[in-house]
């Protein structure tokens, strides 16, 4: 991908423990991704949506605790402190000017319309429920502060899954609507691009891997919270001896995600042929999770022992940040004051 001089940026909520799920679908290919742009003379900004996770979690202790873990997760898989952006969103204050800027310029009908939004609305009816039971305003406006989130940096892509869309194509609205107002651009408006690889690792019960299904495989667990859940793993209870179609068996699916391609082949002529057992497979899925995560776990871990040199490098990315949102912000207050 031709990336040069171009401004990339993920947000990424810090709402939960990371898995192996996270790590295949979003982790690896952000982190390369980041690399491609930071070789090309662009900007890539990754930063934790704090702000964002509130709408939900409400547990301050908890949030911290999972607001270390992303960080230091991040971090552990590559992220390079110090050639990208990577603060927390709660760090850079200019976001919620513009925010509250860009709220003026946002038909009310578009946060009616958003995704998140109109699903909580679904399972309150489902329920009996008035419709906007338990939902706040920060859900509800939640399109807004992404929007600002991407605007402020004039970034030309956003990276996201396929329920991010509707809300990068809102920002681009957003943009759009002030840019008309005052006849000039204002504001740049972004382009997303999916980034469809969420579901490389099915969960331990076949469905997409995903806390509130409780079938994940946790990201830096020790080696035998990883067994215990390798072995959790159902299977059929065929003859060992007989051919078998891989495609029909979850253990080789997750193995296929995660194992390099040679252990892959042979585990699928084993099973074809017939002869090669379970069990085995499961060592050696185990022994992929590992050889995969082992190193990046000891960083992990080490970074979340001195967690103060990781504070001490995210509020460094906060003020890389505000000097890029500073002018932006300035920009848009000239023209709504003219000033
Ligand atoms: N809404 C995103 C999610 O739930 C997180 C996010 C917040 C984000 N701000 C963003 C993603 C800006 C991309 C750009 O995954």
């Amino acid at each position: 991908m031709n990336l040069q001089g171009q401004t990339i940026l993920t947000g990424i909520k810090p709402t939960g423990t990371l898995h192996f799920g996270n790590y295949f679908g979003a982790i690896k290919p952000a982190v390369a991704l980041g690399e491609q742009v930071n070789h090309q003379g662009g900007k890539h900004i990754m930063f934790i949506a704090d702000y964002h996770a509130i709408n939900a979690l409400k547990d301050a202790p908890l949030l911290k605790q999972l607001t270390r873990e992303l960080a230091c997760g991040y971090l552990a898989c590559g992220v390079n402190p110090t050639e990208s952006y990577f603060y927390k969103q709660s760090d850079v204050p200019e976001l919620l000017e513009l925010t509250t800027i860009l709220m003026a310029y946002t038909p009310k009908g578009f946060m009616n319309k958003a995704h998140a939004y109109k699903a909580a609305v679904d399972r309150n009816i489902a329920k009996g429920e008035p419709n906007d039971a338990g939902i706040n305003m920060g859900l509800y406006t939640y399109p807004v502060l992404m929007a600002a989130d991407i605007l402020a940096y004039d970034t030309d892509l956003v990276p996201v899954g396929k329920d991010q869309v509707q809300h990068v194509e809102i920002a681009a609205d957003i943009a759009g609507a002030i840019n008309a107002h005052f006849g000039k651009q204002i504001l740049k408006q972004p382009k997303y691009f999916t980034t469809e690889a969420t579901e490389v690792v099915p969960g331990l019960d076949g469905r997409k891997m995903s806390k509130s299904y409780n079938n994940v495989i946790p990201l830096f667990a020790d080696d035998a919270t990883l067994k215990k859940a390798v072995m959790s793993i159902k299977t059929d209870c065929q003859d060992i001896n007989a051919p078998k179609n891989p495609d029909e068996i979850l253990l080789y699916q997750i193995l296929k995600g995660v194992a390099p391609a040679d252990t892959v082949a042979e585990v699928r002529e084993g099973l074809e042929k017939g002869g090669l057992g379970y069990g085995t497979i499961k060592k050696m899925l185990l022994q992929a999770l590992i050889d995969e995560i082992g190193e990046k776990r000891e960083k992990y871990n080490d970074y979340l022992a001195h967690f103060d040199t990781v504070e001490d490098m995210l509020r460094a990315g906060a003020e890389k940040a505000r000097a890029l949102v500073k002018p932006v912000l300035e920009r848009t207050k000239d023209a709504i004051f003219a000033r």
